[in-house]
């Protein structure tokens, strides 16, 4: 299929439907990429009965069903179990020698989408006897991926996937000791959820979590302009104690932001941060 070019008109149609989302729900889309944004746009337009962006937007203005549907498309979901198991391996050879010095650790997977990601740190915990010890708090702004995270219960056709990835990262166990199977889906077995907290919270407009020892956002800053970027790279840093760890996706940086000063390099492949001084 073609790409079509966004032409002047429709990038102002995007900036008053960006506008009146704003103003109608409180959801701040007006700092994401430019490109993919265009391009869930143009996707969720195709889906819909409407000729033209600017149609779209008294549907988004008057119709909540509708609304709920755009913000499903708009979000991408996109994860898997230990996902990038180099970076997983690294953060239990490396970064837990230091996390297991504290009585007591906080985490924030912030953009957990639909809890893989999270659920891979808690086996991972569990399998060096830190998940006890730990509270980890998982979040996104997408309550359909959020329901799904909460219930952990996942197409078992990804096992493969799951198990391979899990192998990768330095297993310790056996993967089917966490999960039970019924049919055609595998449950998160209980006792690893029992130290995980769900909650909606949006980057764009939500407050700092505090005294995190690390925080895992991956593949999210990615959807993000350089304003944006900034502004929440400047929450993760009020949100991490000193010495705090930062883990982001591997085609983020904190490189050319606003508080690359108060961070250093810990492992450079695995896109691994710590926070050396807060002022
Ligand atoms: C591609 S997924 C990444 C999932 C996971 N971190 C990983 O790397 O496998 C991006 C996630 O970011 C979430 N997200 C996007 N914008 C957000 C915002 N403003 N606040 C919170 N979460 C957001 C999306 O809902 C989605 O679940």
């Amino acid at each position: 299929m073609a790409l079509m070019k966004t032409n002047e008109l429709e990038l102002f149609e995007i900036k008053q439907l960006l506008e009146a989302i704003y103003f109608r729900y409180g959801y701040d889309f007006r700092h994401y990429a430019q490109a993919s944004l265009e391009r869930r746009i143009r996707s969720i337009l195709d889906k819909s009965n409407c000729n033209s962006i600017a149609e779209l937007n008294p549907k988004i203005l008057h119709d909540t069903d509708f609304f709920d549907l755009f913000l499903k498309n708009i979000s991408i979901n996109v994860t898997e179990m230990f996902r990038d198991p180099y970076v997983f391996a690294k953060i239990r050879t490396s970064v837990f020698n230091l996390l297991s010095t504290y009585p007591h650790i906080n985490i924030w997977h912030v953009g957990c989408s639909t809890g893989e990601e999270v659920y891979s740190m808690a086996i991972m915990l569990k399998e060096e006897g830190l998940l006890k010890s730990t509270q980890i708090y998982a979040t996104d702004f997408n309550k359909n991926s959020l329901e799904i995270a909460e219930k952990g219960i996942y197409k078992a056709d990804r096992i493969k996937n799951f198990s391979e990835n899990y192998l990768a990262a330095g297993a310790k166990g056996s993967f089917s000791d966490y999960f039970n199977v019924h049919r055609d889906t595998i449950k998160i077995r209980t006792a690893l959820k029992k130290n995980i907290t769900f909650s909606y919270h949006n980057l764009t407009t939500d407050q700092v979590f505090s005294q995190m020892h690390l925080i895992v956002c991956r593949n999210v800053l990615i959807y993000f302009d350089r304003d944006l970027q900034n502004k929440v790279l400047n929450l993760f840093k009020d949100s991490l104690i000193h010495k705090g760890f930062l883990v982001l996706g591997d085609k983020e940086s904190i490189q050319l932001s606003d508080v690359s000063k108060f961070f250093s390099l810990y492992e450079r492949k695995e896109r691994i941060y710590q926070l050396d001084s807060c002022i």
